[in-house]
């Protein structure tokens, strides 16, 4: 009896197997009409099961919000080792677009083949900043910056409605944690955040109590309205367009208070949405770079090649 059974199951089994096969052929082809080929992606070869699971980790990415991140550079010996710095980091963010703002009259050679090859979405813009405004005691990058608050507003006044996005002024020389994109990409008006090695401190930092900022940790010119570093705070895109006239304004704005200046017309201190843990963490600090030692430097091209540095 029980020999009987198993040499039935044993005649059964190979064509259950064949019915198994045939129904996940077909399972598996008939979601492909759904997708609409996307960069000659029918007969690319890509795997059958690729198309039939679910779509892609891309689509929570698509629903991110931009980061937009506004870079004022100029010419100088550690250009080129900042950029590289700053792009080694961006490179790791997803969705961010860079907009480089270089302090010149025109796109230098160094910064468009460096933009090139950066590997990340990045536009290159260029303006000189007038050379009156070139001496120390000035505050630096205005001109720069608000060209990218220009370009960011054009762009989107062909793009209704607004895609979701926030915008970051990032100096080339600081450091960035890949932490502070998480907690600034929530942005829904103003964030703000502590920053690391600034103002004379081992950090500044808005005071935080029941979630609101209600003053500031700082050991330079306490009485500014917002105390706070050009790298210590993110905007959304929203309140960006909904302000068309905020920018950074050179009469009357002494170094220091550009921040202020600027925030002044777009929130107050009560509307602040305070990130990195009520604003006990520092993820990003004011590093600035020591000026080059070129005093061994040949006065003419000495060198067999012309090496960009
Ligand atoms: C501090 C603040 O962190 C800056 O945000 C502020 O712009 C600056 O003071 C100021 O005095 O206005 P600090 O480290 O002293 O920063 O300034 P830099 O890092 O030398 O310059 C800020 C940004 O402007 C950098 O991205 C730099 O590449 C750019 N820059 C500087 C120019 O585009 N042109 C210049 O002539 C100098
Ligand atoms: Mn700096």
């Amino acid at each position: 009896m029980k020999s009987l059974f198993f040499s039935r199951f044993l005649l059964l089994l190979p064509w259950v197997l064949i019915v198994i096969i045939v129904l996940d052929i077909d399972s598996s082809r008939a979601p492909l009409p759904a997708r609409a080929p996307r960069g000659g992606g029918a007969g690319s070869g890509e795997p059958r099961s690729a198309a039939a699971r679910p779509p892609p980790q891309r689509r929570p990415e698509a629903a991110l919000p931009t980061i937009y991140a506004i870079t004022p550079t100029y010419s100088r010996p550690v250009q080129k080792a900042e950029l590289t710095r700053l792009a080694n980091t961006f490179r790791q963010v997803a969705r961010l677009h860079w907009i480089l703002v270089e302090d010149a009259a025109a796109r230098s050679e160094l910064v468009t083949r460096f933009v090139a090859a950066a590997g990340l979405p990045c536009t290159h813009l260029h303006v000189p900043t007038p050379r009156r405004y070139k001496r120390p005691g000035l505050p630096r990058a205005t001109e720069q910056r608000n060209a990218g608050l220009a370009w960011l507003r054009q762009r989107h006044q062909h793009l209704p409605p607004p895609q979701p996005g926030v915008l970051f002024f990032a100096d080339d020389d600081n450091t960035y944690s890949l932490e502070l994109f998480q907690e600034m990409r929530t942005t829904r008006k103003v964030s703000v955040w502590p920053v690391g090695l600034v103002g004379g401190r081992r950090y500044e930092r808005p005071v935080v109590e029941n979630g609101k900022v209600v003053g500031w940790y700082t050991g330079w010119r306490a009485d500014r309205p917002f105390a706070i570093d050009m790298a210590g705070f993110a905007v959304s895109l929203q309140v960006i367009l909904s302000h068309p006239k905020a920018v950074f304004k050179r009469r009357g704005s002494q170094p220091g208070m550009q921040e202020s200046d600027f925030l002044k017309q777009i929130t107050t201190v009560e509307e602040l949405e305070p990130k990195a843990n009520n604003c006990t963490k520092v993820l990003v600090w004011h590093t600035r770079t020591e000026k080059v030692n070129l005093a061994n430097e040949p006065k003419y091209h000495l060198d067999t090649v012309t090496i960009e540095v």
